[in-house]
């Protein structure tokens, strides 16, 4: 891929770009320089990217006149917790980490997350650039400044803004995942058409195919197309005071679902759960007269033809609608003791519906499936 797609997020002193090529070399070559305060950085990575991709990239930076230090942490969500973030905080500090360095977020969103929180803790605050290597990651969580760490009580609940000083995407990386997990990340790229971007829905029907065979430059563009996306979002609503919620469509009957299931020990992956989660709000769309059964169908479709679970039965396990509304008691969505839902009006038209009802989520939930 000659040209390095780049996208400008504008947010004033916080403003930064997101790099996109096949060619992680490329990309850092032609930019860290620009990026860094000073050549040392702390990359912090996971086992299993550590063994393709760390050697790489300290050789490009070091190469470039870098000093490099990496810092390898166990691989899965359990590293999004306190003790992990304490243990990574006082390796840091062990190797003497000042506050002009910067630190490298390599791997997914479990990775992003941790280290993105851990620098804006760090001395109240220091530099990290994030290099996403899942699809859900590059067009999802490395891009807006979410940080944060997991609870036994939810994901996500404790965390802050903290914006990267530059997202550094290479796609050819996602050449190693699993088919499941590609499959998983692609539900955020249907999540961003579907929410904003009807044209780009249909490009999808198109192209998911070869997207998801990892056509370098389908992905690249469906990647670029979901962070322009994700960028406006972000520059209109940076704390999520109100439009950045969209963001969130599928994702509070899919955190309820993943939580739910990994819990009993099942095994779910995010997009799987975001998969169900953005068939059931389409459904709740319906219900609540907000859009037509045609749409709700298109939606079902192609999510289905991507291999993404689109309803409970796909999962071969029982939930309780009861258990499901516990869950969402505990979302930071939630206001005044009422459910927020985000919702579609039409394809590429999401809209935020609050004050639904416990108990008309109840019947919703048991009319789909839940016990
Ligand atoms: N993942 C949703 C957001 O960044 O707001």
């Amino acid at each position: 891929m000659n040209e390095i797609k780049e996208i400008k997020i504008n947010l004033k002193d916080r403003s930064y770009k997101i790099f996109i090529n096949d060619d992680i070399e490329k990309i850092l070559v032609n930019s860290i320089e620009k990026i860094l305060a000073r050549p040392k950085v702390f990359i912090v990575t996971d086992e299993n990217v550590a063994g393709f991709i760390l050697p790489k990239i300290k050789k490009i930076l070091e190469d470039a006149g870098i000093k490099t230090k990496s810092i390898i942490i166990p691989s899965g969500e359990k590293s999004k917790s306190f003790q992990s973030l304490e243990k990574l905080i006082k390796e840091l500090l062990n190797y003497k980490i000042e506050r002009q360095d910067s630190l490298i977020a390599l791997g997914g969103g479990v990775i992003g997350d941790l280290v993105g929180f851990a620098s804006s803790i760090i001395y109240r605050g220091i530099d990290f650039i994030q290099i996403p290597t899942t699809i859900l990651s590059q067009v999802d969580s490395s891009v807006g400044g979410k940080t944060g760490i997991n609870l036994e009580e939810g994901k996500n609940l404790v965390g802050s803004f903290h914006q990267p000083r530059a997202v550094i995407t290479d796609v050819s990386l996602l050449q190693t995942l699993p088919k499941r997990e590609i499959i998983a990340g692609y539900a955020e790229i249907l999540k961003c058409s579907i929410l904003g971007d009807k044209d780009f829905f249909n490009w999808l029907k198109i192209n998911q195919k070869e997207i998801l065979n990892l056509n370098n430059n389908l992905v690249a563009e469906a990647v670029e197309k979901s962070c322009i996306l994700k960028a406006k979002i972000v520059e209109e609503d940076e704390k999520e005071s109100g439009k950045r919620a969209l963001l969130n469509l599928g994702h509070t009957f899919g955190h309820a679902i993943e939580n739910k299931i990994n819990k009993d020990g099942h095994g779910i992956l995010h997009g799987e759960a975001i998969g169900i989660g953005m068939c059931l709000a389409a459904e709740f769309s319906v219900e609540m007269n907000l859009c037509s059964k045609k749409n709700k169908e298109e939606i079902i479709e192609i999510i289905k033809k991507s291999g993404l679970p689109t309803d409970l039965k796909d999962l071969n396990t029982e939930i309780y609608a009861e258990e499901i509304i516990e869950i969402f008691s505990l979302d930071k969505k939630r206001k005044d003791n009422s459910n927020t839902f985000i919702l579609i009006s039409d394809i590429g038209n999401a809209i935020i519906k609050d004050e639904i009802s416990d108990d008309k989520l109840k019947t919703f939930l048991i009319s789909n499936g839940f016990k």
